[in-house]
């Protein structure tokens, strides 16, 4: 989640209740976070002139320190906690709450998985990219989708470039000075990834593809091409326009193809008409259209898709386990089919 010069995002409120800034609450990245600025790439250690100052005392100079826009720090600061999300042995349970129903889900829509024709499956919002990497090692050729540069280029690190589980360390909490139990809980280590990803049991058909999902999956190259749709924590945090997902989702699944849900309804956008986004580069004024579920269901039903399954979970999002705040989401979990059309023609 990023912080807005002019005020807080929808998403944030949750944070503001405990503590103020991006400590212990959620951290549901928005959709501004496509802009790798230079600046963000500065750092602390060299000054303008690439030297390294002689004795740490220096960095206190203020001229040895280049100025990284909050908006970017809060952005790392998500990141380190979606690795933990992700890729480290503490997020086990939020993943359990999470990704656990809708790899089991998919496991029984698709019993007989073969390698010679793989069922094939999408996740958009993909995050740092551990449950498209479950699903590619379950026998799907799975993609996952993501726009962010900072989500891309951690999840490269970590899938490409790890040697071993366990062979890097942060420490993920040290920022967050509220709601802390005890010192060493604030500043503990956390080492991942908790798996080493080359060795998980990826198939051939896993891949990252970095883009805005609206522009890529609009592409005429992409209709009826997916098996199923995977959509966790994506759905309506990061929709300007729900329907036109929803519209597209319908239009790259195959006939009979499933679409997999789980998440809130947490509209990004939401109350923030009217106000300035500064984090653009232009002044514009962020829209959205923020549906109830059922609304949502039955925008679905019109696009083809029938509910088969549907339910709801308690969870948490890159929440801080030992944290006194525990913010949770009662996330509609949902599977529905689009009808197939000889199916419909049969049934009329
Ligand atoms: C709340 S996070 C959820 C990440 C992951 N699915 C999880 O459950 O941890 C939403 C993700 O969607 C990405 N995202 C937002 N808008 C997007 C878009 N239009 N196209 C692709 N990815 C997008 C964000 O960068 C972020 O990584």
């Amino acid at each position: 989640m990023s912080k807005h010069a002019e005020g807080l995002t929808a998403n944030e409120e949750l944070q503001v209740e405990g503590c103020h800034g991006s400590d212990t609450g959620s951290c549901l990245e928005g959709e501004d976070n496509n802009k790798m600025d230079a600046e963000c790439c500065g750092n602390h250690v060299s000054d303008s002139n690439g030297n390294v100052p002689s004795s740490p005392r220096e960095w206190l100079d203020p001229s040895h320190q280049s100025h990284v826009p909050l908006v970017d720090v809060d952005k790392v600061r998500c990141i380190i906690r979606n690795i933990v999300r992700d890729w480290a042995a503490e997020g086990q349970k939020e993943r359990d709450q999470c990704y656990k129903p809708i790899v089991e889900e998919l496991n029984s829509l698709f019993p007989n998985r073969c390698s010679k024709s793989p069922p094939t499956c999408l996740v958009p919002g993909a995050g740092l990219g551990r449950l498209a990497l479950e699903i590619s090692c379950m026998g799907f050729v799975s993609q996952g989708n993501e726009f962010s540069y900072y989500m891309m280029i951690c999840s490269s690190f970590i899938l490409n470039q790890t040697q071993y589980a366990g062979e890097w360390t942060i420490y993920p909490w040290i920022h967050s000075n509220c709601n802390s139990l005890s010192d060493s809980d604030q500043l503990r280590p956390v080492s991942f990834p908790d798996i080493h990803p080359a060795s998980a049991g990826i198939t051939e058909g896993f891949t990252m593809c970095g883009g805005d999902f609206v522009e890529v999956y609009s592409d005429p190259s992409q209709v009826g091409v997916w098996d199923a749709v995977v959509t966790c924590f994506f759905l309506s945090i990061t929709a300007h326009n729900i329907v036109e997902y929803i519209e597209i989702i319908s239009r790259i699944l195959k006939d009979g193809g499933v679409w997999i849900n789980l998440g809130p309804l947490l509209y990004h956008f939401a109350d923030m008409y009217g106000q300035e986004d500064v984090s653009f580069i232009f002044f514009h004024i962020e829209m959205s259209i923020e549906l109830s579920l059922e609304d949502v269901k039955s925008i679905a039903f019109n696009y083809g898709f029938e509910v088969e399954n549907e339910t709801t979970i308690e969870t948490t999002y890159s929440t801080n386990p030992r944290s006194m705040m525990q913010n949770r989401y009662f996330a509609a979990f949902w599977t529905m089919r689009k009808k197939s059309v000889a199916g419909e023609k049969h049934s009329t």
